[in-house]
């Protein structure tokens, strides 16, 4: 098991209204290894403005729940599936080996897309 991947996984959505009659902008951030008090909004001693002013104007939701690795929980945000119905509940999949999600499922981005939204991500 890679420590650098256990994972104590934080959820914000964020949710900006453009325009009365536009869908919200969502913004998700999932971090690896962030703790509950690791945000300025559960210790004030913390410094993070730039977290704080997007929490400020979106909705925080507190009471998820992830997997306690990083590839179980990658997998069933991007399907909505628990990861045993994909085959990714053991273990973190290995960056150079051959494997991933079966083909056959609508990830949540084009999900998105098919509502209309554009979609980007950043990171690993
Ligand atoms: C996707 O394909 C896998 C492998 O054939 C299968 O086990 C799974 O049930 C399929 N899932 C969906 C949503 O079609």
């Amino acid at each position: 098991m890679e420590l650098w991947c256990l994972v104590v996984t934080w959820f914000v959505l964020v949710w900006g209204i453009v325009e009365a009659q536009s869908p919200p902008n969502i913004v998700f951030f999932l971090a690896d290894d962030l703790g509950w008090n690791d945000v300025s909004w559960h210790d004030a001693g913390v410094v993070t403005p730039n977290l704080q002013l997007l929490a400020n104007e979106g909705v925080l939701l507190e009471q998820n729940y992830v997997q306690p690795l990083c590839t179980p929980t990658r997998s069933a945000l991007l399907t909505g599936y628990y990861p045993y119905h994909l085959g990714r509940q053991g273990t973190v999949l290995g960056y150079t080996w051959p494997t991933g999600l079966t083909l056959n499922y609508t990830l949540l981005p084009e999900n998105l897309a098919s509502l209309g939204y554009d979609t980007h991500m950043i990171g690993k």
